[in-house]
């Protein structure tokens, strides 16, 4: 059976269970990239497992080798619980984010604790307050256990409107969530700006800070949330060996928080115990500054070829300084979205602002020179 039949088998299925049961379905989404569009929700059950993957912002170039090694090696474990292994590398990235321990939450992917945030949110009672457009993960789960979001939109360079988020806190507000850089947009804000309200929001409420793609700055503007953490702050950092280690498919992320907070996440976590496969990977890749650089430089030569092209064409988009961009659909998003399909390209479209914008994820150089060519022929 082929990916494709396979994984829109397995869709249809899960959405007959769903009719059942509402969450199941709702995780379905969330697995397959909650839609962002009307044009999406018509498109979504025909992603097909065979496309030049432009829609989840991988990284094509990984696993790095060390961490093939380390997976290779990890097999001969796999009839064994990973008990000594999680504590193990819950120790190197404690020691890595100059932390103890007890201030590590280790997860599934970041998304985990995404989830787990958004449900306490809503189990607890309170609204969740974010930018918009952003990853809406948390907000989604926050929503499903009847939490209310409130959305700020995005500043005119499609970055985070601090002033504005700030002035929108409610008494109800049990997480402001921020994105940095953020994403569909790869935009950052400033790290002093960022920094101070984090520490004013945080002195009413709880700030979760989102650093998925923190590693696709360079190295001296990688300057974390973590800080506040250490300072004491009611702050929780997620990060993730998805995005820049390139092991989305392995599951595997943290958060770092006071240990207060760190508990509060344990208690609602399902009994995951990681896998060695995704632990021994993330053991090889913490910290590879070679493999960093690696990414980092084809990344941004690829995008430099793509927002060339978006420059060329004179349509706006915000400065991305990850591994994705966002920028105003030219035609109908259902029509590219079909059309750039039938080509053998999955990209996204998202609603905002009574718009609809394409989200390109950022492959490699070759595959944004077809995808360009493509593309241009779809919209001219
Ligand atoms: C901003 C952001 N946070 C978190 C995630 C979740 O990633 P993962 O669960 O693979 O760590 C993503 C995935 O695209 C993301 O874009």
């Amino acid at each position: 059976m082929s990916t494709s039949i396979s994984r829109r088998a397995w869709f249809k299925s899960a959405l007959t269970a769903g009719a059942a049961m509402p969450l199941g379905l709702s995780l379905v989404q969330e697995l397959m990239a909650a839609p962002a569009s009307r044009a999406e929700v018509e498109f979504l059950s025909s992603l097909n497992g065979k496309l030049v993957r432009l829609g989840s912002n991988e990284n094509p170039y990984g696993p790095s080798s060390k961490a093939r090694e380390a997976i290779q090696r990890s097999i001969g474990e796999g009839n064994r619980y990973a008990f000594d292994q999680s504590q193990e590398l819950k120790e190197i990235i404690a020691a890595h984010e100059g932390v103890t321990p007890d201030h590590i939450f280790m997860a599934a992917g970041s998304g985990e604790v995404l989830a787990i945030t958004g449900m306490t949110v809503g189990l607890e009672g309170g609204s969740v307050l974010s930018a918009y457009p952003t990853f809406t993960m948390l907000m989604n789960f926050a929503q499903k256990f009847k939490a209310r979001w409130d959305k700020i939109d995005l500043d005119k360079n499609m970055a985070h409107d601090l002033e504005a988020m700030a002035a929108a806190v409610k008494p109800d507000t049990r997480i402001v969530f921020v994105v940095n850089p953020n994403n569909p947009t790869g935009t950052v804000v400033d790290h002093s700006r960022l920094k101070n309200f984090c520490i004013e929001m945080a002195k009413k409420t709880t700030v979760f800070a989102d650093e998925a793609y923190l590693e696709f700055l360079e190295p001296a503007q990688q300057q974390s949330m973590v800080e506040l953490v250490k300072q004491g702050h009611n702050v929780i950092v997620s990060r993730t060996f998805s995005k820049i280690y390139g092991l989305a498919g392995l599951r595997i992320g943290y958060a770092v928080a006071k240990p207060d907070l760190i508990k509060k996440l344990e208690d609602k976590q399902l009994g995951t115990i990681l896998n060695q496969a995704a632990l021994a990977a993330a053991k090889a890749s913490l910290g590879d500054q070679e493999f960093m650089s690696y990414t980092r430089k084809l990344n941004a030569e690829a995008r430099a070829y793509f927002t060339d092209y978006l420059d060329r064409k004179k349509w706006f988009y915000g400065k991305s300084f990850t591994n994705v961009v966002l920028f105003p659909a030219p035609k109908s998003g259902k029509m590219i979205l079909e059309e750039t399909m039938k080509r053998g390209y999955q990209i996204r479209v998202w609603d905002y602002q009574a718009k609809e914008w394409c989200r390109v994820s950022i492959g490699t150089l070759d595959e944004m020179k077809s995808f360009v060519k493509v593309f241009d022929e779809i919209v001219s």
